[in-house]
């Protein structure tokens, strides 16, 4: 009697325990390899999100739960990490990627299983193109090369640009396009276009090239590994311009590679942990607390972003179907992100100031914000 009133209870504990009392959702990132702090950083800002709704007592009444899958900073394997997502962990929607590259790789698998997909921090507009389940929850490249290109223009007074780029890297040779179809609207010249691929450590062949057409400022669209040894080797060879980038520098390995060649550049971010608004002040806050007093960097706060913008989302559409979860988070109006007001526009990207910072005595300096 005894064992059997066991076994009954066992039973009924697993089937307590069973996955329909939890909401699974995927993430995939670069958690080793290349661009290794950009899946960190997520995913620290993913966790965090899911802990505070977990302790508020989770999504349509059950717990969230998040399956993270490692893509070693690499195209080919963002989509294995997909396909495994939704073919054995079942999950209902997906967060990632950081990089654009691996966002386009991954985000074909999710529109043909009708699996909404939200990508943090992609920038790259072809990415959301793929299809009407993928979403982000940043601005798009086209406002952050025109940012940049317009801030030094306008405000730095400067003229004849170098842009060094990273063909393997759709992100890259997107900002490329961007910034210099700018600079030259508005009266600003490209002096010397040179490229370099992932994985390169010598840049001194372009930067003597660079160096030999004088330009004001060099515009280097990156990731943070070739930027903080591109910026070294160009102070090596004697050229003490700013060099300028976008949200691909943000990462305290710039600092860490570059260490004195990065000061007195600028880069473009999706956030500045100095801002003084309340949202931006308890985030970072509670980030530290979790983190041992690490700073956020923006990776971190829209990856909290995203994932709080998914449970809502649920929660939104009463389900955990895929086409019912989409259209929630199409209809995204002035979501109160710590990043800021999200609102999700018929391309599915969201509409956010961006801010200028300088680096300055091996730190980051909010500058300015530009809306869009
Ligand atoms: N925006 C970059 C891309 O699309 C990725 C990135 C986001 C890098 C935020 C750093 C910070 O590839």
């Amino acid at each position: 009697m005894r064992i059997r009133l066991s076994l009954l209870l066992t039973a009924f504990l697993v089937v307590a325990r069973a996955p329909a009392q939890e909401i699974v959702i995927g993430e995939y990132g670069s958690l080793t390899g290349g661009t290794a702090t950009f899946g960190i950083s997520t995913d620290e800002g993913v966790k965090l999100a899911v802990d505070e709704i977990n302790a508020r007592g989770g999504v349509l009444g059950k717990k969230v739960r998040v399956v993270v899958v490692d893509d070693q900073s690499k195209p080919e394997e963002a989509v294995t990490a997909v396909q495994k997502l939704i073919t054995q962990d079942h999950v209902v929607a997906v967060i990632g990627e950081v990089a654009s590259s691996r966002s386009l790789a991954a985000a074909p698998v999710c529109q043909r299983a009708k699996i909404p997909m939200i990508s943090p921090s992609s920038t790259n507009p072809k990415v959301t193109r793929v299809g009407d389940y993928i979403f982000r929850t940043c601005f798009i490249d086209p406002f952050q090369g025109a940012a940049m290109a317009n801030f030094a223009l306008k405000d730095l007074k400067l003229k004849k640009f170098a842009i060094l780029y990273d063909v393997k890297n759709d992100y890259s040779v997107g900002l490329r396009e961007f910034f210099s179809n700018t600079v030259k609207q508005n009266g600003g010249e490209i002096v010397a276009d040179e490229s370099y691929g992932e994985g390169d450590s010598d840049f001194k062949a372009q930067l003597t090239k660079i160096k030999s057409t004088q330009p004001d400022a060099i515009y280097c669209p990156g990731y943070y590994t070739e930027v903080g040894l591109i910026c070294r080797q160009a102070r090596e060879l004697g050229i003490h311009i700013p060099l300028m980038g976008g949200d691909g520098w943000d990462s305290d390995k710039t600092f860490e590679i570059g260490r004195d060649a990065v000061n007195g550049c600028f880069f473009t971010n999706h956030y500045s942990p100095d801002e003084d608004r309340p949202a931006v002040k308890l985030f970072v806050e509670t980030y530290k607390k979790k983190y041992n007093g690490k700073t956020p960097d923006a990776m971190a706060i829209l990856g909290y972003d995203a994932m709080n913008l998914l449970c809502t989302s649920i929660q939104k559409a009463g389900g955990t179907k895929g086409k019912a979860i989409r259209q929630a988070l199409a209809e995204t109006k002035e979501f109160p992100g710590a990043s800021g007001l999200l609102t999700i526009d018929a391309e599915r990207n969201a509409q956010k100031p961006i801010v200028v910072l300088k680096i300055e005595g091996g730190k980051t300096k909010f500058v300015t914000s530009i809306k869009p």
